[in-house]
């Protein structure tokens, strides 16, 4: 019988030992973190996920064999150590040897005893927080990656949002039921990932992009208040934000409004920032609520649907007075104003918009800082960067347009803007989704450089926002054809199912994004059961009674059996993750995550397979 592990259990992790414990034996195994050779005694940090704990072994107390282990050990071998705990002590001199920066840091163990479980071989990066190696290297060898602290906080951090997340849930009544994975392919939504069926050649499931018809079938059941931490599924273009596959709390209830789901949704969050984090929330919402800002305000006022609201420099659109003054003498507003006043142009649809941006004084942009930004918007397709500088006067200086506007719409714009001597103005007009788009950029990255936005993280402070009422269909310019903006069982507001015939573009309905600081971390609708309204719905993106069948057969039939009123969200883990870790990365919370390609560089997945297995599926593959 071995005499760690069998006989000597680990009495304590390495994190845990206190100035309570000294005179006290202890058992620990870890990792060797370092080890230095003090003349005489050597000293090893012992590592495990909790934390350090300085290990010395002397040669007058510590057993011969053990000291002969500590002086082979090198870093990332894996050792059990028997002793006893004593304080750090003072120097001849009497400063303390204690090391306040360590949780662990009061104490020592002076080792008795001591096993090598294993060696390890020189690992291809150090065991550290701060270390410069690459993230592909980090990938590739991702179980050494785990064991740093700051990765190891972040799993431990996850692990309890989990936990509360389930606690809360339950005690307020919710079912955790789990749905399929394997799925039925429906078109629409985002790309899904295809598994072959062996049983059915040439037929394939799909892996499900999130559990949403299930959990509304769930609710024609009458499983009401159901609730699941799911793993999701899609093949989207990655970025720092997003994993092929990512968690959701998902979540679905009957009988309720948005504003009941809110306040599920709320409590939530209140909960895991109190417990998990250690943030009372009420003192930023001291109502226990969060703001609500409705879709069209959010474009208008930031260009997108999740704005970051820690910062000022708002857009203002300037389409109306631009067709007041009939694009005030510059030559390439006067196309759009005139197509808004021969009526070409609507004003309550998206067509072509003009908007502005104040960057203010004291924003030391050179010539050349300014170029690069107008580099920065072409690469998003923008034809370039209009701007102005003004003076004490009002005018506008350092700018092609000055020349050409006239003084009344130089003076509505800087009015509009409210621009002060100094300041920057910044203008973009085009299509209304591109305009949008290249502004919202514009706005995160200028307030980025003026350091009004941490690099990464919140800066600790947390701005939830909900937004609200967006459009239920947007129009497909190419196809001249309207679309679901979102899930086609969203449900419209009532006061504009009238419109669902007459102008759809202006019907409103019950989606919703929960957003902090600028990341949309959850996102829902209030379901549309009434069949009635639906199959208006349907006609409004042109699909056919037949094709809906194809599409949605099973959850139309289940709609027919008794649906109640129903709604749901879906929160993204990994994102609320990344942003209560405060760091830059999705991949930093997640244990073993794909890189931007899509690829595991540990596993080498996706890799190719074996042709009998194609043959098994039917499948032929084109080089
Ligand atoms: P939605 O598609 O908005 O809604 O997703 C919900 C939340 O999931 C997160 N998320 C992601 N996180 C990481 N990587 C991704 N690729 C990714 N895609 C989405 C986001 C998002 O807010 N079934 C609906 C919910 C509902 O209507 O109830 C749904 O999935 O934080």
């Amino acid at each position: 019988m071995a005499r760690f592990i069998d006989e000597l259990k680990r009495t304590h992790s390495c994190g845990e030992l206190r100035e309570q414990h000294i005179g006290e034996e202890a058992v620990l195994f870890g990792w060797v973190q370092n080890r230095r050779d003090h003349g005489g005694c050597i000293f090893i940090d012992l590592r495990d996920r909790d934390g350090l704990t300085q290990v010395v072994f002397d040669p007058e107390t510590t057993d011969e064999q053990a000291f002969r282990a500590a002086e082979k050990a090198r870093s990332e071998w894996v050792l059990g150590v028997r002793g006893k705990v004593r304080d750090r002590g003072a120097k001849d001199d009497g400063t303390s040897l204690r090391n306040p920066r360590l949780a662990t840091g009061a104490i020592e163990m002076i080792a008795h005893e001591a096993t090598v479980f294993n060696k390890a071989e020189t690992p291809p990066f150090e065991i550290e927080d701060q270390i410069s190696t690459g993230e592909d290297k980090r990938l590739e060898y991702r179980y050494l990656d785990l064991r740093r602290p700051s990765l190891q906080k972040n799993l431990v951090m996850r692990s309890k949002l989990n936990h509360e997340a389930r606690n809360y849930f339950h005690e307020n009544g919710f079912l955790e039921v789990e749905t399929p994975f394997m799925v039925r392919y429906t078109p629409g939504g985002a790309r899904n990932f295809l598994v072959p069926s062996r049983l059915y050649g040439g037929h394939f499931y799909s892996l499900a992009e999130s559990p949403q018809l299930y959990k509304q079938l769930l609710m024609c059941a009458g499983y009401d208040k159901y609730y699941q931490i799911v793993r999701c599924f899609r093949d989207e273009d990655l970025r720092i934000d997003r994993q092929p596959e990512f968690t959701q709390i998902d979540v679905e209830m009957s009988f309720i409004n948005q504003d009941d789901l809110f306040e599920v949704l709320e409590g939530l969050v209140f909960r895991l920032w109190n417990e998990v984090l250690g943030v009372d929330l009420r003192e930023l919402y001291p109502e226990a609520r969060f703001p609500r800002l409705g879709f069209a305000e959010s474009m208008e006022r930031f260009g997108n649907d999740k704005p970051d609201m820690r910062f000022q420099m708002e857009h203002v659109d300037l389409t109306d007075l631009t067709i007041e003054h009939g694009g005030g003498g510059i030559g390439m507003l006067e196309p759009i104003a005139k197509k808004f006043s021969d009526g070409i142009y609507r004003r309550d649809l998206p067509t072509e918009i003009v908007k502005a941006m104040v960057v203010p004084a004291g924003h030391g942009f050179s010539r050349k800082d300014l170029d690069a930004l107008e580099k920065y918007v072409r690469q998003m397709g923008a034809k370039g960067l209009a701007r102005a500088k003004v003076d004490g006067e009002g005018n506008w200086l350092q700018s092609p347009l000055a020349k050409m506007v006239t003084a009344e719409f130089r003076a509505a714009v800087n009015d509009a803007v409210g621009a002060k001597d100094g300041d920057l103005i910044l203008f973009q007009f085009g299509p209304a989704p591109k305009v949008h788009t290249v502004m919202a950029n514009l706005r995160i990255h200028v307030a980025r450089r003026l350091g009004l936005i941490p690099e990464t993280g919140s800066g600790g402070e947390w701005n939830f926002l909900w937004v609200v009422d967006p459009p239920l269909f947007e129009r497909n310019e190419e196809k001249k054809r309207w679309e679901a903006a979102h899930h086609v069982f969203t449900r419209p507001h009532d006061e504009c199912i009238e419109l669902l015939t007459t102008d759809p573009g202006n019907v409103l309905c019950y989606r919703y994004d929960l957003v902090l600081n600028g990341f949309e971390i959850a996102g829902g609708s209030i379901r549309l059961h009434d069949p009635e309204v639906q199959k208006k719905v349907f006609e409004v993106i042109g699909l056919s009674d037949e094709e809906a069948r194809e599409k949605f057969g099973f959850l139309l039939d289940a709609l027919t059996f008794g649906a109640p009123p129903h709604g749901g969200i879906a929160f993204g883990m990994d994102r609320v993750a990344m942003l209560a870790a405060e760091t830059e990365s999705i991949r930093d919370v997640i244990a073993f995550p794909k890189t931007q390609r899509a690829n595991d560089l540990m596993t080498g997945a996706p890799s190719r397979v074996d042709p009998e297995q194609l043959l098994d599926l039917k499948i032929k593959t084109l080089e």
